[in-house]
């Protein structure tokens, strides 16, 4: 293995070292994770190149559409709601078993004008914000595993607060309007998962920060019932940012105390723009660096669940048109692999799917239908896993129930990733003595088949 991350750092591309069936998505498939990546508008818009998807479905096993589910497109007029291109994609999903991130409900940015409008009346903004969550969560129900529900509402002064300017929602109705989407999007879909989504959170925890701000809302919201689940960090960073892997490290244990999972939603690495024609094999070999950095936290963090990467080829890409970066991507302009993507496997690689502990559980993603372990029954029931031993668990108070075989290995977790309870099964239930009452990650191993949930022990 020493050999090979050698390999991979010094830039040379090793895919073809790898087994050739070894792909982003069947590693992360194995670890009961998600990679994914977008699919930009060029691809909605049929004009993009065939590699692109013949990729896309190839190394990923999670979706989300750069524009084509935010408030302009799927709301393009008051009460007139258009959900083609989010069909197109949710179809696309099912069709590669593929989890689908929604992205996004309330933003202060890709507002149509006819809502812009409505600045100021306090009543008739509630309702259309309201009626635009049932809706567009609705129509989705139990197709899509999880929503950026509230996006960027944070300012980006040195002290952070609410983004109070230039956010309709915000200047005409408070910071209510963020509970409110949360209970609104959990009323039209109980089984999704619930994101606070942001960028520049992955610069530490420290007084002042933006990440800790996020922190005390999260905190805040938990305390008040509001149904949020995780929280996004986008991670647009620049090649020179080498402390965020640690940092987003750090808002991952600080949220897993809280029972939160933090999902890396929107990665990128970029150069300075201009810089393209100028880089070095050992500047693409720095950013599977930091691309191999932020993978290693990713699968050691029991509470991370999704590796989002905002796009599949410099070739398409946000960062040459509206921002001073580019070549952020793990695949060049020729659609061939850069030393980030081997970087990604060989991170995958160094951890064995034994190691990793997963948020969700290991049912292909369509399923989507993640228990909510908040609900008020001790008995949960969750659902049988694709796993060819197609194992299931309940848990009834202390009592782990197993289907699908009378022996196997339980092995539970807090959410900080630490063993708390370690036992092989041989009648298919066991007593998880001992474990106090909270929020859990059980995994129960059978030979090759292994199914992985969050629970609740009450
Ligand atoms: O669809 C119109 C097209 O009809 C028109 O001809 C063309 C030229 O004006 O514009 C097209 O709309 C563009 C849209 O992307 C679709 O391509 C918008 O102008 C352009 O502003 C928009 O940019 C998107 C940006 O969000 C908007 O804020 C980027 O593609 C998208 O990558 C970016 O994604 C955001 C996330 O949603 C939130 N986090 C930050 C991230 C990067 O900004």
């Amino acid at each position: 293995m020493g050999a090979m991350v050698g390999v991979a750092l010094l830039g040379a591309s090793v895919t073809n070292a790898f087994a050739a069936d070894e792909t982003l998505r069947s590693l992360a498939e194995e670890r009961g994770r998600y990679i994914g990546a977008i699919l930009n508008s060029e691809w909605f818009g049929g004009r993009i190149e065939s590699q692109f998807e013949q990729i896309h479905k190839a190394q990923f096993n999670a979706v989300v559409a750069e524009n084509e589910m935010k408030f302009d497109a799927t709301e393009p007029s008051e009460g007139r709601f258009s959900y083609g291109n989010g069909d197109k994609m949710v179809k696309y999903a099912q069709q590669n078993g593929m989890r689908v991130r929604g992205h996004a409900l309330a933003w202060h940015s890709q507002v149509p004008n006819w809502v812009n409008n409505y600045k100021g009346q306090k009543d008739k903004l509630f309702k259309v914000l309201k009626n635009h969550i049932e809706n567009v969560v609705s129509h989705w129900k139990g197709q899509i595993a999880e929503w950026d529900v509230v996006n960027e509402a944070i300012n980006d002064n040195n002290n952070h607060g609410w983004r109070s300017s230039g956010s309709v929602w915000f200047e005409t109705l408070g910071a209510d309007f963020l509970d409110s989407a949360f209970v609104w999007a959990h009323a039209a879909d109980p089984d999704a998962e619930l994101c606070y989504n942001d960028y520049a959170i992955e610069w530490g925890l420290g007084s002042g920060s933006k990440a800790g701000f996020v922190l005390e809302q999260v905190k805040r919201w938990k305390k008040n019932g509001i149904p949020i689940t995780c929280v996004g960090t986008q991670t647009h960073i620049e090649i020179s940012h080498e402390t965020t892997p640690k940092n987003v490290r750090d808002f991952a244990k600080a949220l897993a105390e809280l029972g939160i999972t933090l999902n890396i939603t929107e990665l990128d690495i970029g150069f300075p723009k201009g810089s393209a024609n100028s880089l070095s094999a050992k500047d693409y070999q720095k950013q599977g660096h930091l691309y191999r950095q932020f993978m290693d936290v990713f699968l050691e963090e029991p509470n991370m669940g999704e590796f989002m990467i905002w796009g599949v080829t410099d070739a398409h890409s946000w960062l040459d048109g509206s921002q001073g970066k580019t070549q952020g991507l793990i695949y060049d302009k020729q659609y061939k692999p850069k030393p980030a993507y081997d970087s990604l496997i060989v991170s995958l690689k160094a951890h064995a799917p034994s190691e990793v502990v997963s948020p969700y559980s290991s049912n292909t993603p369509e399923s989507s239908s993640s228990t909510d372990v908040s609900s008020s029954s001790s008995t949960i029931t969750i659902k049988a896993s694709m796993a060819p031993a197609s194992l299931s668990m309940q848990v009834s108070g202390h009592t782990l129930l197993i289907a699908g075989t009378q022996s196997a290995m339980v092995d539970v977790f807090d959410m900080q990733g630490r063993p708390v309870f370690s036992a092989k099964c041989e009648t298919g239930s066991i007593e998880l003595k001992n474990v106090s009452e909270g929020l859990y990650v059980v995994r129960v191993r059978k030979g090759s088949a292994s199914l992985t949930k969050r629970i609740a022990i009450k």
